[in-house]
């Protein structure tokens, strides 16, 4: 029996950027209920900008315990989780353990807390790319499979589960919450008028997100890819965060001034003043899960360096296409979604901000929602 019905108690594992932004919004709906809710950060990112800034600008409280892993292998990384958080589990003894994405903290977090008999929520339960070439698909493959309470964010995630033999009464189709944290936020990110501050007019440039390994680990493709932005800059402005991993790459290849014209590389960018510019982009270029949701809901066109998405409805429904990681696939790419963008953002069931109080009427009331 996997329904639970009085849950006193929650404790959330996150670790890594954008596993803050759906931490947010079930927070919010926790404590609406009167829920104690315990917050463990692993430690996975680390630095102010990809950690403190977005606790501030969603509002979160500061962790109740920090497990300080940092970076490291795979293996190393997440056997270090699984170390430190086994006995703040084993003292905190909460009703169920809420587990969010798909990075290592998710996983190392849902072995520890399965293993010990607490039981699991996985929040963004179900998505598939099948590329197991991706860390984070070996992630939710096993996070779900270990897991008691499955909430899913869109329908090709609940049929992927069934069809992986998950019990449905484990299944809830509850939306998504990157979108709840959207859809707060929206009125403080537009009035940040980030566009002004970065000197660029709206509508008039890209923002660019990579930070796959398999685009900035291997030389020759990052090197096309920045080839391609500057291409692209010849257009207008490219606004391009570098994520640390890819701006260690960049400077191991000695490209730190790739910048040039209207390419921009700027430092690793808070939530708000992001959310701010994707608004009022033209065109925005990622590898990143949640811009390719968030530009779906916006309307804004999106490109996304990928051979494959476990995100399907942002192309089928969305606003996303898919394009190979070399210069004439993105830029065929960028000019079919300049030169086909719709007026109107697309609709996706249970996008709508509401997700994370299905999540908290699903834990504390025992509803089935499909
Ligand atoms: C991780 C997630 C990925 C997610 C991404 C979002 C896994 C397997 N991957 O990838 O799914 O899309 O976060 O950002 O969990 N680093 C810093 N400072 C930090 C954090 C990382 O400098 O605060 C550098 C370190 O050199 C580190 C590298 O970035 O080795 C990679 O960090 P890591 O957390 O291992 O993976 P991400 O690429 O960030």
């Amino acid at each position: 029996m996997t329904i639970l019905t009085d849950v006193k108690k929650v404790l959330s594992v996150v670790g890594a950027r954008p596993n803050f932004m759906k931490l947010a919004p079930v927070a919010r709906a926790l404590t609406a209920r009167g829920v104690e809710h315990v917050v463990v950060h692993t430690g996975q990112h680390y630095d102010p900008d990809m950690s403190d800034a977005f606790f501030r600008d969603l509002c979160l409280p500061v962790p109740d315990h920090n497990l300080d892993v940092g970076s490291a292998s795979h293996a190393r990384q997440t056997a270090e989780i699984m170390a430190r958080f086994e006995p703040v589990c084993a003292s905190e003894q909460p009703d169920i353990v809420l587990v969010y994405g798909d990075v290592n903290s998710t996983v190392a977090a849902a072995l520890v807390a399965a293993k010990t008999g607490v039981r699991v929520g996985h929040v963004e339960a179900g998505l598939r790319s099948r590329d197991r070439s991706m860390p984070e698909e070996i992630n939710r493959i096993v996070t779900d499979h270990v897991a008691d309470m499955l909430f899913a964010p869109s329908p090709d995630a609940v049929a992927n589960l069934e069809a992986e033999g998950i019990p449905s009464e484990r299944v809830h189709f509850v939306g998504n919450v990157m979108i709840d944290s959207l859809v707060a936020a929206l009125p403080a990110a537009q009035a940040l008028n980030a566009p002004a501050r970065h000197g660029v007019e709206k509508r008039s440039y890209a923002v660019v997100t990579l930070h796959r390994p398999a685009n900035v680990d291997n030389p020759d493709t990052l090197r096309e890819l920045l080839d391609t932005l500057a291409v692209m800059s010849k257009d207008g402005p490219v606004l391009f965060p570098v994520h640390p991993r890819t701006r260690a790459r960049i400077h191991d290849l000695g490209l730190d001034s790739a910048e040039s014209g209207m390419l921009k590389l700027l430092e690793p960018i808070p939530y708000l003043e992001m959310l701010s510019l994707v608004v009022e982009a033209d065109l925005v270029v990622t590898d990143s899960g949640g811009l390719q949701e968030e530009t779906t809901w916006l309307g804004v066109p999106c490109v996304t360096v990928r051979p494959n998405t476990e995100r399907p409805v942002t192309c089928t429904l969305g606003t996303n296409r898919l394009a190979p990681a070399h210069r004439d696939g993105i830029l065929n790419a960028v000019r079919d979604a300049r030169s086909n963008r719709t007026p109107t953002a697309p609709a996706i069931k249970h996008w709508d901000g509401k997700a994370a109080h299905r999540i908290a009427a699903a834990l504390c009331e025992g509803a089935r929602l499909v």
